[in-house]
């Protein structure tokens, strides 16, 4: 897709991102932040590496997010110093470093590499991700896999940060047999098989769908990885699948949980949104001992919802926000 913006409307994009007045509500925030990530060109991309000075943790993760799923290197410097900068919230690091496997060039290797060995264990494993996923991609198997994608219509159009696990490479497959989920939940289950071999199951079993398959995503928040969890509830929140409520719902509550993994169980619900799911909400935007990135979530989900539900098309200065 390719947009064509004034340079008066970039201008206002960035005021709106960046809150220059000290007033634009969050919600309006990451609206111009997903028209920015449409617009995929340099300028915007610079726009949105200006934001890292932000104190939201949740807003600058998105923005991490953004900067990886709109695939432009120029990217790369912010992220590597995102990554590099250990006073961050090790969520948004993580995302930085996730986005440069996103993003899959081979200068990224030697700073993925350094911080294999981090501190925070979100930051490490996702390092190990991507440096996987930057390998598969030069893989015979990878090319072959982003011929496929580029000519194929997807149902997920977003930059995973791993491949579907073999033979299920192409999108929804046709036959898919109560042993293909069995074998794949035993897969992401299997905490003896690398991350990334784990992830490509849950890849597979996203792109699967049925309530089978998130019976078996849902069984991976039994894990003691908070990343691997946050990642279920990631792709809960692009399946939609009201069957993935009760699991979701246990996430957010779980004061045990890590912030990570209830903010993206937040984000799932309000994805799908269902009567029942709203109260819960409206209660975690207001709680007060609720981590300020749940809290967040729940008030974008809450905006989310309320876009979805007015019948009306949303502009943010005259161009249609995409998410
Ligand atoms: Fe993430
Ligand atoms: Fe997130």
């Amino acid at each position: 897709m390719t947009l064509n913006v004034s340079q008066a409307e970039l201008s206002s994009l960035e005021a709106l991102l960046l809150n220059i007045s000290g007033n634009v509500p969050l919600h309006n925030r990451f609206r111009a932040l997903f028209t920015l990530k449409a617009l995929k060109s340099d300028e915007a991309v610079r726009i949105i590496s200006k934001g890292f000075q932000d104190p939201s943790a949740l807003l600058k993760h998105e923005l991490a997010y953004c900067l990886g799923q709109m695939k432009n290197s120029v990217a790369l410097s912010t992220l590597e110093s995102v990554l590099a900068n250990e006073e961050e919230d090790p969520m948004v690091r993580h995302e930085a470093a996730e986005a440069m496997g996103a993003i899959s060039s081979a200068s990224s290797l030697p700073i993925l590499r350094k911080y294999l060995s981090d501190f925070n264990r979100s930051v490490r494993e996702t390092c190990e991700i991507a440096l996987a996923k930057i390998e598969w991609d030069r893989s015979e198997e990878g090319q072959r896999h982003h011929a496929h994608t580029t000519t194929e219509p997807q149902t997920y159009t977003s930059v995973d940060p791993a491949p579907p696990t073999s033979g299920l490479l192409a999108g929804r497959p046709t036959t898919v047999t109560d042993s293909s989920v069995e074998e794949l939940r035993s897969k992401l289950l299997d905490t003896q098989l690398p991350l990334f071999e784990r992830y490509r199951a849950m890849f597979a079993l996203r792109n699967i769908g049925s309530p089978a398959a998130v019976d078996a995503l849902a069984a991976g928040f039994s894990d003691d990885s908070a990343l691997f969890k946050h990642e279920i509830a990631f792709v809960f929140g692009q399946l939609l699948s009201p069957h993935a409520v009760p699991a979701l719902l246990r996430v957010l509550q779980n004061q045990q949980e890590a912030d990570m993994v209830r903010h993206e169980a937040a984000e799932a619900l309000g994805g799908i949104a269902t009567p029942e799911v709203l109260p819960y909400l409206k209660e975690y935007m207001a709680r007060e001992d609720a981590p300020v990135a749940v809290r967040e979530s729940c008030q974008i989900a809450m905006d989310m919802y309320e876009y979805e539900n007015s019948n009306q098309f949303q502009y943010a200065n005259g161009i249609e926000v995409v998410r």
